[in-house]
């Protein structure tokens, strides 16, 4: 969860971190630090703060670091150790001579900071990251290079890690590790340059020439380029690949946040993911990415749709697009549940994984699980080269373009297109979709974007319900069908930017238990479109206001009867039923961020999360 950089170059080191971890903040901010060291080594020069960068970007102002040409820096999502300047990283061995970043968890680093201490190992901070530094250090002593060190710490560490590495005795070198699935490391190659982060973010804004370091491998990187070994030693090949991300899509631009802005980027994502997908004239679903997969479509009878919070809603959206479009039986599990069970899967059995970020630890570890049991898998990612898109047999990628706002809003949006898309494409493999059919339900899908355009259109309205209710402290948000996914993610925006305790609930569930909280104080958005079996939703509504709650519905454009019925309307444009949650969606996205902004909460830094959970 926690944000690593490294630069190796001929620039100073020192700004090009900042920058770097900058763009990375979304990942942590209990702490940031950064070591840097000059090209002839010496001695290296660690400055670390407690709480969010612009603390460590004010003690940095102090230091002269001009000649200092490597570094490696860090934001910190606090695992082991409260946070605070001593447990910041980089952390060094007693002599100094290994300085280290990490991401991920040493699961056994009581046994190993015991065996240390008794070794005559001095600890200062209360991390389990500090224990790699005083293994790697026995090692670079005894003469091995820092790769091997590296590597062969690597064999003694329990958990998943990401870790970077640098040493004065060994000048001009950081070392990049990843075991297992704690969160990915990209390698971007510039020119006389190499720099090395947690994500693209961070690399994209000096070179789009990129490479992924795979579980297992380790790489020592200079200036020039890189080497890799596997955890055996051996050398590997790893691909270098050409990412086509704007980089300029990684600024906030005229938006004071960057959730706001991804929420205004929707048409745009939508209209990006839609039009690489599916064509019109003729009417095609292309999903090039979907390699062996591919072929293996129409033997497949059971699908398994997986994922984590937002991407766990878009999944049992996508449920519903398989069953309807292709027939076939579809189930949804929360990936992190999947993991532990011992799922039945068939060999014609499909596994589905949603992930924004493809580095989530519970669907890799859940793709994991399917994979053992032999499922065939396609994921539906934002990454390019993510994780999950090499496990996964085939992917369906959206492309909505980076996604910094801890609060995820296109990709959850730009995830359903793309659902849809794969569902479109298994209904042709299975034969159930005529080319009349797939006309109309491609004809649908393009529409979207535009639709998602006109409800973003008023932002006043948000404002003036966030002034109306941001004093409330609980929220219910009803959906039936298709919508009851869009009121659990409603519900989840609310909770994580702006602290409300929000639930997303079955509206037919209401009667069941929570109508109990229902008086004049209690604040319930029922999503009452069109198809959201509108009628039965009506009825929740009227449900709540006899007991004096109060309420707010989102409609489908010009319903005058639920118009009259709720305290306040939020309407959205119609569009084909299946497509309605997309557009739903948006409702809630906004008056969240509202919601947030009046009660002065930190949209893009939500307190105590991550933007990719990369630790259990
Ligand atoms: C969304 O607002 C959340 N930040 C979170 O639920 C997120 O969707 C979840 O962690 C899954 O992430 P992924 O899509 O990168 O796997």
């Amino acid at each position: 969860m926690c944000g690593i950089v490294g630069y190796v170059g001929t620039e100073p080191a020192a700004p090009v971190l900042l920058s770097a971890l900058h763009d990375l903040e979304y990942r942590g901010y209990d702490s940031a630090g950064i070591a840097v060291l000059e090209p002839d080594g010496g001695v290296v020069s660690i400055t670390k703060r407690e709480g969010k960068l612009a603390n460590l970007e004010a003690a940095l102002n102090a230091l002269d670091a001009s000649a200092a040409t490597t570094g490696i820096g860090h934001t910190r999502w606090a695992t082991h150790g409260r946070p605070s300047d001593i447990n910041a990283h980089p952390h060094r061995s007693c002599a100094g001579e290994v300085v280290v970043i990490h991401n991920g968890i040493v699961e056994n680093y009581a046994e190993l900071r015991a065996r240390l201490r008794a070794e005559g190992h001095e600890f200062v901070s209360e991390t389990d990251t500090e224990t790699i530094a005083h293994l790697m250090e026995g090692l670079v002593k005894s003469g091995r290079s820092l790769l091997d060190a590296l590597r062969i710490t690597c064999s003694q560490l329990e958990g998943s890690q990401a870790i970077l590495a640098m040493s004065p005795t060994q000048p001009g070198i950081i070392v990049a590790a990843r075991v297992g699935n704690a969160g990915g490391i990209v390698l971007g190659y510039g020119k006389d340059e190499m720099v090395l982060a947690s994500d693209l973010a961070a690399v994209l804004p000096r070179t789009r020439q990129v490479a992924f370091l795979a579980d297992g491998q380790v790489a020592e990187i200079t200036k020039t380029g890189a080497r890799y070994v596997n955890e055996h030693g051996s050398p590997v090949d790893v691909p270098v690949r050409e990412i086509d991300i704007d980089p300029a899509s990684a600024l906030k631009g005229q938006y004071p946040h960057f959730m706001l802005k991804e929420i205004m980027e929707q048409p745009e994502s939508l209209s990006d993911t839609i039009q690489s997908l599916v064509s019109q004239e003729p009417p095609e679903v292309h999903c090039a990415d979907l390699g062996p997969a591919e072929a293996r479509l129409a033997s497949i009878d059971r699908v398994v749709l997986i994922g984590m919070g937002t991407s766990l809603h878009a999944a049992m959206i996508g449920r519903r697009f398989i069953e309807e479009l292709a027939g076939i039986p579809a189930e949804v599990d929360n990936a992190s549940e999947f993991r532990y069970r011992d799922p039945i899967l068939g060999p014609n059995a499909l596994v589905v994984s949603v992930s924004q970020s493809g580095e989530t630890v519970d669907v890799l570890e859940a793709m994991n699980v399917a994979r053992a049991a032999g499922a065939l898998q396609v994921t539906i990612c934002n990454t390019q080269g993510a994780q999950t898109t090499r496990v996964a047999h085939g992917t369906v990628y959206t492309r909505a373009g980076l996604e910094r706002g801890v609060a995820s809003t296109k990709c959850f949006t730009t995830a359903i297109a793309a659902l849809y898309a794969l569902a479109l494409r298994l209904g042709l493999a299975k034969g159930r979709l005529g080319p009349g059919e797939l006309r109309e339900r491609i004809q649908d899908l393009t529409r979207v974007p535009d639709a998602v355009g006109r409800a973003l259109d008023d932002m006043g309205v948000y404002t003036r319900l966030a002034d109306q209710y941001h004093e409330a402290e609980h929220l219910l948000v009803l959906g039936r069908g298709l919508a009851f996914p869009v009121a659990l993610e409603g519900a989840l925006k609310m909770k994580e930017i702006s602290y409300v305790h929000a639930e997303g609930y079955a509206a037919g569930e209401m009667k069941h238990g929570p109508i109990a909280l229902i008086d004049p104080s209690f604040l319930t958005v029922a999503i009452a479109t069109t198809h959201a079996l509108r009628s039965k939703i009506v009825s929740n509504i009227e449900q709540v206001q006899a007991r004096g709650g109060r309420v707010i519905a989102v409609i489908t454009e010009g319903d005058a009867h639920v118009t009259r019925l709720a305290d306040q309307c939020i309407e959205i444009p119609a569009v084909a039923p299946l497509l309605e949650p997309i557009v739903a969606t948006v409702p809630m996205q906004l008056l969240s961020y509202a919601m947030a902004l009046r009660r002065g909460c930190d949209v893009d830094q939500p307190r105590n999360l991550a933007k990719t959970v990369t630790v259990e």
